[in-house]
This record gives C-alpha cells, sequence and structure tokens, in this order.
C-alpha cells in the first residue's frame, strides 16, 4: 500500500527583476555571483521551463513536495518574497516542505528580509525552525540546512555539530516508530561529487551518523548532474538521490531539468520505493518519462 507519493524538486533559481534592486545591494559577494549569473546561468534558467515543471508536478498530484534549496540566485530580499509566492503556487504549507541551500545563504540577510517569509514552508510540526520534523502518512521528512555565508567564490556547505546530534537522536527515534526516514540536505553528502569550494565540509560525519543510525532515504540538490549515490547504513546501503536544477535547459555544465516522483510504500520487507524521473524533454518546454523503476529498501 502506498503511504505517500512525494515529488522532489532542486535549485529553482528563481529569477526576479533586478533593475530596481539598490545599487548598495551588490557591494558584497552578490557581485561576483551575478558576474557569473550574467556570463552563463541568466541564460539557462528558464522561467517558462519552471512553469512547465509545475504544471508537469500538479498533472501528477503528489501528495507531499520536497524543495532542496538554491530557490534564488542572490538571496535579495526580493527573491525572498517571489520565492514564498511560489511556495504558495506550489501547495499549502502543510505539504509542501522547504530547505535552503547555499544561494539562500549567499550573504548574511536579516532574518526579517529572508527566511522569515519561508517560514510556513520551513518548520517542523512543532513549529520548530531548521533543523525540522514532518511526519507525513507514515513517513518522516527530516529538513536541514547546510547553507550558510561564506567566502566569495565558495559555494560549499556545512551541518554543524549540533544540527548532527539533532540528526542522529532523530533517526534513532523514528526507526523505533517505524517510520519511513527521509533526510533533506542541499549539498551532497557523498565524496567526489562536486568539487572542494562547492562541498559540504561535514559530509564524512554527517555520513558517520547515517551509518550509525540508519535512514531509508537521502535526497539533495546542488549537484548539476542527477546522482543516485549508496550511501552505508546499518542495515545495508542507504539510497542519496541528488537532482540538478529544475528550471535549467540541458547544457555542457547542467543534465537538465529533472524532477522525481517517489511513491513509497510499505513491502512484506521493508519497503518500496516506485521512482519516476521526469525530465526535460527536446524542445525544452515540456517534461517526459525518463526513467522508472522500484528500489526495494530492506531496512
Ligand atoms: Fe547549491
Amino acid at each position: 500500500m502506498t503511504l505517500l507519493r512525494l515529488a522532489h524538486l532542486s535549485d529553482p533559481h528563481l529569477t526576479v527583476p533586478l533593475d530596481d534592486v539598490p545599487a548598495s545591494a551588490w557591494w558584497n559577494k552578490r557581485a561576483l555571483s551575478r558576474l557569473s549569473w550574467a556570463r552563463g546561468r541568466r541564460q539557462l534558467q528558464q522561467p517558462e521551463l519552471l512553469a512547465a515543471a509545475l504544471e508537469d508536478i500538479r498533472a501528477h498530484a503528489p501528495d507531499h513536495l520536497a524543495v532542496t534549496g538554491d530557490v534564488t540566485n542572490f538571496s535579495l530580499p526580493e527573491e525572498f518574497r517571489a520565492a514564498a509566492r511560489w511556495f504558495a503556487e506550489l501547495g499549502a504549507a502543510d505539504r509542501v516542505s522547504v530547505i535552503p541551500g547555499n544561494h539562500d545563504a549567499l550573504v548574511p540577510v536579516p532574518r526579517a528580509e529572508g527566511w522569515a517569509h519561508w517560514a510556513p514552508w520551513m518548520r517542523g510540526d512543532g513549529g520548530e525552525d531548521l533543523p525540522w520534523l514532518r511526519r507525513r502518512q507514515g513517513v518522516a521528512l527530516l529538513g536541514l540546512s547546510s547553507a550558510v555565508p561564506t567566502a566569495p567564490g565558495i559555494a560549499g556547505g556545512t551541518l554543524g555539530s549540533s544540527q548532527l546530534g539533532w540528526l542522529g537522536q532523530q533517526l534513532a527515534a523514528l526507526k523505533t516508530e517505524g517510520l519511513f526516514r527521509i533526510v533533506l540536505l542541499h549539498h551532497p553528502p557523498a565524496d567526489g561529487v562536486v568539487s572542494a569550494r562547492k562541498a559540504l565540509t561535514d559530509r564524512a560525519a554527517f555520513r558517520a551518523v547515517l551509518r550509525e543510525h540508519g535512514a531509508e532515504l537521502v535526497l539533495h540538490g546542488h549537484s548539476r548532474d542527477a546522482r543516485f549515490d549508496p550511501l552505508p547504513g546499518p542495515d545495508g546501503l542507504i539510497a542519496s538521490f541528488g537532482l540538478p536544477s529544475i528550471s535549467a535547459i540541458p547544457n555542457p555544465k547542467d543534465e537538465g531539468a529533472r524532477w522525481h516522483l517517489l511513491e513509497i510504500a510499505r513491502a512484506d520487507v521493508g519497503w518500496q520505493v516506485g521512482v519516476t524521473v521526469r525530465a526535460v524533454d527536446d524542445s525544452h518546454r515540456a517534461f517526459v518519462n525518463a526513467a522508472r523503476y522500484t528500489l526495494n529498501i530492506n531496512s
């Protein structure tokens, strides 16, 4: 019996008009990021493609959506407000779960001008801020933040020991509850997925928590290619899925937009997850089935 039909999408990099943004907003790391955006991403991130993705996701009527960060480009207050409007389009806050990415913490932003706008979608059932826990239909979603402001040229992330301690406790408790545990983080947890300047600094410590306490699935963004990385767990390997930007047309640096429909079900032993890969077609205007397979998870 299917417990939850979950849509996973990542790195939408919403674009907002930049003409009205005051010049002072660019006197920091944003300037470098804008330069790189103007050179490449501006042409590769397509609002029309994002709209087509939303239509495609709606047509599949998932129970829940998980957005694994990089919703903005420059962490501008205008972008945080636009992102909140976009989340509302995706669905009610109890059906849409969000974590931030490095672009959403490009520079320090006062909470009231930034993440506070996302609070309804980025908090747990108990009203807690990041890290948060949401229980939905036999599935536990654990939202982490690896988004911390870094030096210019650095796009890495860090979870930190207190968040990792929280994660270990939650994973152990949720295991005894018999829930299907999904960990959401923006940066890839496996080694060698991205360059050192873009990597999660404490990914080894994150993997050590998973190795000890287990999880049924890990979902992330940030990598510009789709990823499937097995991570060691206490009862075998844990599947870690990474998605490229949902608004990027295929190009030498980006595999191209895709999202996953994950249909989570209890099996006689363990769990089954039906994975449907929806990827942009050759017209760059619509999404088609790129793959369909089933994961058997015996934990
Ligand atoms: Fe990122």
